[in-house]
């Protein structure tokens, strides 16, 4: 591992702590609470982890998040995913995560968010790993049924910082959910999208507008749009890339031909993150060194895709100033 990246400050702004479920630890928790898999081993798990798309990925990636069935699961889950931050020298992390994949199978609401809450504490005192929540809406159910997902949430307002849109992006627009983010939002809740994955350019346009939000989840589609990628360089909209992700749900063919080196010298505010780390091959460092490699990122690259990082996250001038050199 190239020892920039090892040993640069980062932020992680794209990481569904569901999608760091390891197979091992799916296949542990599966004994642990008597769930019955569809593998007989770890190694059937991984063998499973070839996608054609993103709705073959979530397929799966929803029926391994059925383990996790306690708020000790939760707890276990999130702490191994800090251990892991501590381990690459990320510094602050904001964590989505899929209360209706829980709730919708009967776990109460609450019992997520302590097991999730509980280790995100923990990592604060002994990893010193700094952290805050989004918690994510799925766009393949009905806005109502997010409405309902905010109210549950609102008691519980503090532990989060923002809310997100995540699952099949395909026929589900960010208009769809524009009353439920204008909730959100009067709440005080930050908020995010995932825009431009799959989906056209005209979904990041309305998660700008009507979503009215912070950061841009992928939207490595804005390409095809130059009058958007004026509009994200002017107003320094972060998008928050995923390589390793892309190309594993064929986004792109390969890591040579990922646009993100392309965002970068556009001007866009681009940052590395790693999406689901247990499904895709690799968590933050690994997805730097997987650019750097494949599109021959600079030193001042990388340092630049950092520096968005802290940029692009939700603190302020002072928690960022301390966490970069602390
Ligand atoms: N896109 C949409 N939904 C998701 C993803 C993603 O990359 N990962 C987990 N849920
Ligand atoms: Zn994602």
């Amino acid at each position: 591992m190239n020892s920039l990246i090892q040993t640069l400050p980062k932020v992680e702004l794209h990481i569904h702590i569901e999608g760091s479920l390891e197979p091992e630890m799916m296949f542990a928790l599966a004994q642990r609470n008597g769930v019955k898999l569809p593998y007989a081993s770890v190694a059937e798990i991984k063998a499973a982890y070839q996608f054609e798309n993103l709705q073959t990925f979530l397929d799966l990636y929803y029926s391994g998040a059925k383990v996790l069935q306690t708020e000790q699961d939760f707890y276990d889950l999130t702490w191994a995913y800090l251990q892991k931050c501590a381990a690459q020298s990320v510094r602050h992390t904001e964590i989505f995560f899929d209360p209706q994949t829980h709730t919708d199978r009967d776990m109460p609401f609450e019992v997520v968010l302590n097991g999730i809450t509980a280790a995100l504490q923990t990592g604060r005192e002994q990893l010193q790993v700094s952290s805050a929540l989004i918690l994510c809406f799925l766009r393949h159910l009905s806005a109502e049924a997010a409405m309902a997902t905010l109210e549950q949430a609102l008691p519980y307002r503090d532990s989060l910082i923002g809310v997100g849109l995540d699952s099949s992006e395909m026929g589900h627009p960010p208009s769809k959910f524009q009353a439920v983010f204008d909730r959100a939002r009067a709440e005080g809740l930050r908020t995010v999208a995932h825009a431009g994955e799959e989906g056209p350019p005209e979904y990041i346009w309305e998660a700008i507008n009507l979503l009215k939000v912070s950061r841009i989840d992928h939207g490595v589609r804005c390409v095809e749009d130059p009058a958007l990628v004026d509009y994200l360089v002017e107003h320094q909209i972060p998008l928050t890339v995923c390589p390793l992700s892309n190309v594993k749900l064929c986004v792109f063919e390969t890591m040579a031909n990922h646009n993100l080196k392309q965002l970068l010298d556009r001007g866009l505010c681009v940052t590395v993150n790693s999406d689901d780390p247990a499904y895709f091959g690799g968590y933050l460092n690994e997805n730097f060194e997987a650019v750097q490699t494949a599109l021959g990122l600079t030193n001042e690259d990388l340092k630049k895709l950092a520096k968005n990082s802290f940029r692009a996250a939700f603190l302020s001038d002072t928690e960022r100033q301390q966490l970069a050199i602390g």
